[in-house]
C-alpha cells in the first residue's frame, strides 16, 4: 500500500459481505458424547444447538481465504487493488507471522499491507475502525476487514465449561471510500478495554510469559480459560454502556437504529442487553444457535445471514457491538450503502 494525505475529504463506505464456514456441524448432541453436558443446559444457558469445526489440517487462514474470494467477488474487485487486508483473529494460524500476511498472498494481495489485530471478540469492530481511520485520512482505498477463527483447535475439548461454546467461521467486510457529501458509511466508534480483566478470557501457555518450550504445560494452559460468570457480567454492563454512550455522542435515539447486530456470544446476554436499551427483539438479528461463538467473525457472519433474511437493506441505520477477551468492547453505527 502506498497512501498520501491528499486534503480530499471521504467517508469509508461498507459496500460487501462475505463468510465461509467449515462443512463439520457438530450438535449439542454431539458435545454431550464428549463432555459431561446436554443439549437442554447447553441450549438454556446459551441459547446454542450447533457449531463448526474445522477439519484437523485446517487453520483460520484456510477460512480466511476463502471468505476474502467471496467477498472480493460480491464487490467486483482484483484483489490487486487491495490496500490493506486486516485480520481480526483470536486464532491465527501461528504467534507471527500475521495471518493477514499468508491470507493476502493466498488470494494475490500482492500490494496490499496486511496485519492482524487482537482484541478478541471485539476485534472486528476495532478492525472496522482502523480500515475507516485508514480510509479517512486519505492512506488507503479499499480495506477488507476479515474476522477468522479456528477456536476449536485452541479450546480444549474435555473442558465442558468452553468447549461447548466456540465455533470456526471467517467472515468480514470490504470498505471504500465515498465522497464525504454522502450521507453514510460509519457514523461514530466507541472502543474501549480493561485489561484488569484481561486473565478472565486467556490462553496462558504460547507467548512469553509461558513460553511453549518452557514447557510441558497441561493442555488446557494451551487452550481458552475463562471465568465465565465474571466475563458473563462484564458482558452485560459493556454492551448496554458503549452503545448508550455512542448513541449519546451522535445525538441519536434508539428508535433510530433499525438493526442491531450483537456480538453472537449469548442469548441470555444480548436479551439482557436489548431490553436495558429497549430495543425490540424484531431489531436483533441473532444466529449463535446455528455457529456458536465464533469470536472476531461473528458480527460479519450475523450481518451477513441478516442481509439473507431481508433485514438489512441499503440505507439501514445499523449499531454493531461486540465484547471480548482484553477485556475490550466496541461499537459502532453505521449506515448500510452496498452500491
Ligand atoms: O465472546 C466473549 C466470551 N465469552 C462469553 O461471553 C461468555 C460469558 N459467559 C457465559 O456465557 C456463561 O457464564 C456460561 C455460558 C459460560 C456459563 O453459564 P452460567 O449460567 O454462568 O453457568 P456457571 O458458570 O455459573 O455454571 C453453573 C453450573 C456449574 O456447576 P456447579 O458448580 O453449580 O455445580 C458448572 O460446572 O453449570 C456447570 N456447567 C455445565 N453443566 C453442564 C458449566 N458448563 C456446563 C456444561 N454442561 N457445558
Amino acid at each position: 500500500m502506498i497512501g498520501v494525505r491528499n486534503g480530499a475529504r471521504r467517508r469509508a463506505r461498507l459496500v460487501a459481505l462475505g463468510a465461509e464456514v467449515p462443512e463439520r456441524v457438530v450438535t449439542n448432541a454431539d458435545m454431550a458424547k464428549v463432555v459431561d453436558t446436554t443439549d437442554e443446559w447447553i441450549y438454556s444457558r446459551t441459547g446454542i444447538k450447533e457449531r463448526r469445526f474445522v477439519a484437523d489440517d485446517e487453520a483460520a487462514s484456510d477460512l480466511a481465504a476463502r471468505a476474502a474470494e467471496k467477498i472480493l467477488t460480491e464487490a467486483g474487485m482484483d484483489p490487486l487493488e487491495l490496500d490493506t487486508l486486516i485480520i481480526p483473529t483470536a486464532s491465527p494460524d501461528h504467534l507471527f507471522p500475521a495471518t493477514a500476511t499468508l491470507v493476502a498472498d493466498r488470494i494475490g494481495a500482492h500490494r496490499a499491507a496486511a496485519f492482524d489485530i487482537l482484541a478478541g471478540c471485539t476485534g472486528f469492530i476495532y478492525g472496522l475502525a482502523q480500515g475507516t481511520a485508514l480510509i479517512e485520512s486519505g492512506l488507503a482505498s479499499n480495506v477488507l476487514v476479515l474476522g477468522a477463527e479456528a477456536l476449536t483447535r485452541i479450546t480444549d475439548q474435555t473442558d465442558r465449561r468452553t468447549c461447548v461454546l466456540f465455533g470456526d467461521a471467517a467472515a468480514g467486510a470490504l470498505l471504500v471510500g465515498a465522497p464525504e457529501d454522502e450521507v453514510t458509511g460509519f457514523l461514530g466508534f466507541e472502543l474501549g478495554a480493561d485489561g484488569s480483566g484481561g486473565l478472565d478470557l486467556v490462553v496462558p501457555a504460547g507467548g512469553s510469559r509461558m513460553p511453549a518450550q518452557s514447557g510441558p504445560y497441561e493442555p488446557a494452559q494451551s487452550c481458552i480459560q475463562m471465568n465465565g460468570r465474571e466475563v458473563f457480567k462484564f458482558a452485560t454492563r459493556v454492551m448496554v454502556d458503549s452503545c448508550t454512550k455512542l448513541l449519546e455522542a451522535l445525538e441519536m435515539h434508539v428508535d433510530e437504529i433499525d438493526l442491531l447486530v450483537p456480538h453472537q456470544a449469548n442469548q441470555r446476554i444480548i436479551d439482557h442487553a436489548i431490553s436495558r436499551l429497549g430495543i425490540p427483539p424484531e431489531k436483533v438479528f441473532n444466529n449463535l444457535e446455528r455457529y456458536g461463538n465464533t469470536s472476531s467473525a461473528s458480527i460479519p457472519l450475523a450481518m451477513l445471514e441478516a442481509r439473507e433474511a431481508g433485514l438489512l437493506a441499503p440505507g439501514d441505520v445499523t449499531l454493531l457491538v461486540g465484547f471480548g477477551a482484553g477485556l475490550t468492547w466496541g461499537s459502532t453505527i453505521m449506515r448500510y450503502e452496498p452500491t
